[in-house]
């Protein structure tokens, strides 16, 4: 992670503000390694801003022939399933872009045997993801790492399947240390019902993954909308880097 940075959107502008940040880290570390990893988060709300990342003319332009495409976490359902997250992403992301199938690694959830699909998909994984896109629940959950999961002490796999307490429940999830290789972990919060969630993490006492699993990513780039930053000190304002005033 590259330390904390907190940009704070208009909700009319968030998803456009968001889509061109990761666009941007995308545009980074292609020119840096020749291609870019991207781990995509599931739930509503990076949904408008995978769609604008694949609408026409959106810049930075991004040469998705480029870019390889994971997932943060997978229900145990069929993609075509409503809870699918790939089923999900590909609707607004993947219909609309060009990438290669080859490029996109679904996790395989819905395999009988999800402790092998998990160890795959693991070692499938880059090392150090390039951009990991992850979001929070109310409860402070991310990924599929929930409050109190034995999943969060995990320090040597790096997917693993878990039984969420919100249904779907078998799930697959990365876990900690996926986390905390990522070259760019970016969080993507929106709504008033996060904001204490959000701000007892960013300037809360400190506390533990086990009891605020989004904690992992607290030395990340949080993208929040003005609700989501409604309980943080000067609506986010006390977070801005001199030099960052994307979004204020
Ligand atoms: C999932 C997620 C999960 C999600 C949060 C926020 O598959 O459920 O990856 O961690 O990001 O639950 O979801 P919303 O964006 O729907 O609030």
């Amino acid at each position: 992670m590259t330390g904390r940075q907190v940009t704070v959107f208009d909700p009319a502008d968030y998803a456009g503000g968001a889509a061109r940040m990761i666009a941007e880290r995308i545009v980074e570390a292609i020119s840096k390694r020749g291609r870019c990893s991207i781990a995509l988060a599931g739930g509503a709300t990076p949904m408008p801003i995978y769609r604008a990342l694949a609408s026409k003319g959106f810049t930075p332009a991004i040469p998705w022939d480029k870019v390889d495409i994971y997932f943060g976490d997978e229900r145990a359902v069929p993609p075509d399933h409503k809870d699918s997250n790939y089923g999900a992403v590909r609707l607004v992301l993947m219909a609309h872009a060009a990438i290669p199938t080859a490029n996109v690694h679904a996790m395989d959830a819905a395999r009988p045997d999800r402790e092998s699909a998990a160890r795959e998909y693991g070692e499938a994984l880059p090392e150090r993801i390039d951009v990991l896109l992850l979001g929070m629940g109310p409860d402070g959950h991310t990924a599929s790492l929930f409050p109190g999961s034995p999943a969060l002490e995990e320090a040597e796999r790096r997917v693993v399947p878990v039984v969420a307490p919100k249904p779907p429940p078998e799930r697959l999830t990365i876990t900690p240390p996926v986390i905390a290789a990522a070259m760019h972990v970016v969080m993507l919060v929106t709504g008033a019902e996060k904001a204490a969630m959000v701000a007892r993490i960013l300037e809360g006492a400190a506390t533990t993954p086990a009891e605020l699993p989004a904690w992992l990513a607290r030395g990340g780039t949080w993208v929040l909308d003005k609700p989501a930053a409604s309980g943080l000190k000067e609506g986010g304002l006390a977070h801005r880097k001199p030099d960052k005033t994307i979004g204020f």
